[in-house]
């Protein structure tokens, strides 16, 4: 016999099968709002939710504040009935609500999960019988289960609970990575894989039909804790991996071997090996900061995780090491960094996308400027660089002009956008440390 939690299990399902269901999504960002389109794609009618009132108006006014995505596109969601909020009222009306808000680390290096502990507050007084609640926030394992789940419940007006078992009314919570990679144009958003884990199978039923609507496969994991910790190796795999790269570049350097010749010779084996490349230092949301959520979790089970710590230390040390190398470069040339004109050719933290979070250029910035050079930066992607967390620069963007009267240029991001053999032709130093210049033959270019 099918009891009553059961069918109203099967009428959300139906509705997500004929697009009846409403989506919220709390978090207009870089996760929140592609997939707010990809659900409008699919003939769902999305609610955004954010607490800035200027994105909120942007997105109404049919405007996009992220590059990649263009008005017409936040126009083409908006005819499928997409509109943004900053009234939290609205999640009563939902059938499910995702949540893409931050998860940075604190001034300790801790995780700061106040963005998601704020959502969840701020969403639970409106929330209703059989509705379904998923994080897509990077976090440690034990989140879901540990903090949202007891404050869904402590906060809704109905006294409702998380269902644990298929007959067991209350809420569906459950926990879904985001697995994007910015600017990777060779996968599409739905053909990655989306890894699902509820607080029990009914919750896990639901978000795998949800997003089993837009992404060609869903793969259902055990629990919360399991997805969680899913997105956490994946990043940390990179994490580690990216500092392998790293350390071997300063060996091979002082070898006199290419690391680039030599990672692209050892990608040519079919199996066992996947390449990853050496770099000025870890940028983004994701990588630099991920990884910390686990060590800290870690601390609670009496365990150190000495990769990720490794890892850490070798990665951070890396603007540090392009600092040395622009004074190696600038050496040979009879000057110092003290009173040199240094242009840095990218701010953004990774090539040919238009977010700054983490990247090393930041810090590179910093650290000239510490040493006494006149830095000026260009970037497509930034017309001005003011503050943010950890940094504090009040720049503007300087055209890619008469690079003859800089001292040095360092490739610190290589957009695509950017003319590299003009650049060396044009300029007295160039460092490079993305290998932009690969292929091109100059006693200017230092390759670091
Ligand atoms: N950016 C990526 O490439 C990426 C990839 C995978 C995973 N993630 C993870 O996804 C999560 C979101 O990242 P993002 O890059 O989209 O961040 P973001 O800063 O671009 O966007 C977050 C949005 O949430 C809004 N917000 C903050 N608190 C809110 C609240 N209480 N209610 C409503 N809105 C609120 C902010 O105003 C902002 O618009 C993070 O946990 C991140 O680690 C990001």
């Amino acid at each position: 016999m099918t009891t009553v939690t059961e069918s109203r299990l099967a009428g959300l399902k139906e509705k997500i099968e004929s697009r009846q269901a409403l989506i919220g999504i709390v978090g207009m960002g870089y996760v929140g709002l592609p997939l707010a389109l990809l659900f409008s794609g699919e003939r769902f009618k999305v609610t955004g939710f954010d607490v800035e009132p200027e994105k909120v108006k942007t997105l109404n006014a049919g405007n996009s504040y992220i590059v990649r995505i263009l008005p017409a596109e936040i126009q083409a969601a908006q005819r499928a009935g997409f509109h943004a909020t900053a009234d939290y009222s609205e999640i009563a009306r939902m059938d499910a609500v995702i949540i893409c808000v931050p998860t940075p680390l604190d001034e300790h290096q801790e995780p700061d999960l106040s963005f998601v502990t704020g959502t969840v507050e701020s969403i639970a007084p409106w929330l209703h019988e059989g509705q379904l609640v998923v994080l897509e926030s990077t976090t440690y394992p034990g989140t879901t289960e540990e903090i949202v789940v007891p404050l869904l419940e402590s906060g809704n007006r109905q006294g409702l609970k998380a269902s644990r078992a298929l007959d067991e009314p209350g809420l569906h919570v459950a926990f879904s990575p985001e697995r994007e990679d910015p600017g990777n144009e060779t996968v599409a958003r739905h053909d990655i894989p989306k890894v699902v884990g509820g607080c029990g199978p009914a919750a896990t039923q639901l978000a795998s039909a949800l997003y089993g609507s837009i992404f060609r496969r869903v793969v259902p994991v055990s629990s919360p804790s399991a997805a969680e910790m899913t997105k956490l190796l994946e990043n940390i795999y990179r994490c580690v991996n990216i500092a392998l790269v790293n350390e071997l570049k300063q060996l091979t350097m002082r070898m006199g071997i290419d690391i680039h010749e030599v990672i692209d010779a050892a990608k040519t084996k079919p199996f066992g090996f996947q390449a990853f490349y050496p770099g000025p230092g870890l940028g983004g949301h994701c990588i630099p900061i991920d990884p910390f959520y686990l060590s800290w979790k870690a601390k609670q089970f009496d365990f150190r995780t000495r990769f990720i710590e490794l890892a850490g230390e070798i990665n951070t040390a890396m603007p540090y090491f392009v600092i040395e190398q622009t004074a190696a470069g600038l050496n040979e040339q009879c000057k110092s960094i003290k009173g040199s004109k240094v242009l840095v050719l990218g701010v953004a933290y990774k090539r040919d996308i238009d977010d700054l979070r983490e990247s090393p250029s930041l810090t590179i910035i910093e650290l000239l400027r510490e040493k006494g050079a006149i830095v000026a930066y260009n970037d497509p992607f930034f017309a001005t660089v003011g503050r943010g967390r950890h940094y504090d620069l009040n720049m503007t963007n300087t055209p890619l002009d008469n690079l003859g009267q800089y001292d040095a240029v360092l490739i610190v991001t290589d957009h695509t956008s950017y003319d590299y053999p003009a650049i060396v032709a044009q300029s007295q130093l160039v460092i490079d440390t993305r290998n932009a210049t690969k292929g091109i033959d100059s006693p200017k270019i230092v390759r670091c």
